[in-house]
């Protein structure tokens, strides 16, 4: 955990921030695999974690904004609870741990809001977003469903994501920390892309990396060979010559801080010259509009750049042609690069996204678009310093797309379908490093992890 005061001070802001009434936190459960003694491994609320730190589960925090006073609530463990899982501190401990009050029971939250409601007094929730937060938020409110929807509080939303949109240094060091864990299953997996190994052997071997850094990984790791699916977490092929790697995969550090890097790698140790040619526009589409990341700039308008270079070298190769300014206002690049180019990263790997996409990445003033391609960039409003957000543009070649706008001559214009066939087979290419906004531009977090062709080739040498 961070020191005291780092909660303290966050709550005393967000209370002056919210003005009156109460803010509750609902920290996790365990939540059951296949029953209910065998659990996935717990993962703590995000936005718990940050005001309250507690990494374990049953507990809430409220803070009473018209009193200036936060308490934690808990149950005190039990001697079986002691038995099975080994001394636990006791909730007033972990309350003062973090500069709480504290309420050894449960039963003395469902007073307290109780009481508070029937009193005519606000509770602001963030959205929950596990059905166990409804059956438990029901039970300590007396409300249901819907009267539980009501207290969802976009005051609260916005003061939270104002809040944990600006890292302060002891966040940026632990996700400085999470991509240097990151950056060692990056080149194992490369050490280890060679004909005749499975996808599943790196997969499981990076997840292992994670692992014994005090993990475990921040996703679900994605590796393939197919690495035109952009989510893709079948590890069932053997590795052949000719393809390539796309893994994206990252990992979380004790303090459940996260790190999202993607590295795209030859099967055997060299890229062809068609993949070096892929490779290398996605690779000046990462670095230029890494160095057009600063403060005041949108991100929307440093993903439009990104899109210009990738159409630009698309035509450069004879896979796009007319105008690319042209081409990437009516959307034509997004056959080849359907995705945005970042988000927000922090506690939760798409920063924020369970409070709403749109109140984490988009403003009163800019608004998502709705155009193919553009609508999936989760990040588009302006940086500020504190800002971490991910950069990861890509270019696949996605066989059903091509054929489907093919055969609607979708864009016809702008794309050379005869030249696209030639890429068919081909995969994809996506590289992703995490970027924090500074006073004055911005920088990739953590030790560098190889990247140019030449890097990777050199990292591959047996
Ligand atoms: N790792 C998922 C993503 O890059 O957004
Ligand atoms: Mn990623
Ligand atoms: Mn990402």
């Amino acid at each position: 955990m961070f020191a005291k005061e780092v909660y303290w001070q966050r709550r005393k802001i967000l209370r002056e921030r919210l003005g009156e009434g109460l803010i509750l936190f609902s920290g996790n459960e365990e939540s059951a695999m296949n029953y209910s003694a065998n659990t996935y491994h717990f993962r703590q609320d995000s936005s718990f974690l940050y005001f309250f730190g507690i990494d374990k589960p049953g507990f809430y925090g409220l803070c009473d904004v018209d009193k200036d006073r936060d308490t934690l609530y808990g149950d005190d463990f039990t001697i079986d609870d002691i038995i099975w899982m080994g001394e636990q501190p006791a909730v007033s401990d972990l309350a003062a741990s973090v500069g709480a009050e504290a309420s050894a029971t449960i039963k003395d939250l469902e007073t307290v809001l109780k009481q508070a409601l029937q009193a005519g007094r606000k509770i602001h929730i963030l959205p929950p977003y596990r059905g166990d937060h409804f059956l438990t938020l029901s039970r300590l409110v007396g409300l249901d469903q819907e009267g539980i929807k009501k207290l969802v509080s976009q005051e609260l939303i916005d003061a939270v994501v104002g809040l944990r949109s600006i890292k302060d240094q002891y966040e940026i060091d632990e996700i400085e920390k999470a991509v240097d864990v990151a950056g060692l299953m990056h080149t194992t997996a490369m050490k280890m892309a060679f004909p005749g190994n499975f996808e599943r052997e790196l997969a499981g071997a990076i997840e292992g990396i994670a692992l014994a850094h005090g993990g475990p990984v921040s996703f679900p790791v994605i590796l393939s060979m197919d690495g035109q699916t952009l989510h893709n977490h079948y590890h069932g092929n053997e590795l052949s010559a000719g393809r390539m790697v796309v893994c994206d995969a990252g990992a979380q550090t004790a303090l459940c801080y996260a790190s999202d890097i993607t590295r795209t790698f030859p099967v055997g140790g060299l890229f062809s010259s068609q993949q070096k040619d892929i490779y290398n526009i996605v690779l000046k589409a990462n670095t230029e509009t890494i160095k057009a990341s600063i403060p005041g700039r949108t991100y929307r308008e440093v993903h439009l750049m990104a899109a210009r270079i990738i159409a630009g070298g698309l035509k450069d190769l004879g896979l796009m042609k007319g105008n690319t300014e042209e081409a990437v206002a009516a959307g034509a690049h997004a056959l080849f690069f359907p995705h945005g180019l970042g988000h927000m990263l922090g506690l939760d790997v798409h920063d924020m996204e369970g409070l709403g996409e749109n109140h984490v990445g988009y403003s009163k003033s800019l608004k998502r678009s709705d155009q193919f391609g553009l609508a999936y960039l989760r990040l588009g409003r302006e940086l500020e310093p504190g800002f971490v957000i991910t950069n990861e543009p890509g270019c696949y070649f996605i066989p059903a797309l091509i054929d489907q706008w093919r055969g609607e001559k979708k864009h016809a214009e702008f794309i050379n379908y005869d030249q696209v066939e030639k890429f068919r087979g081909f995969g994809g290419v996506r590289i992703e490093d995490d970027v924090l906004i500074t006073e004055t531009g911005s920088r990739v977090l953590g030790t560098p992890i190889p990247k140019t062709v030449e890097e990777v080739e050199e990292t591959m040498k047996v």
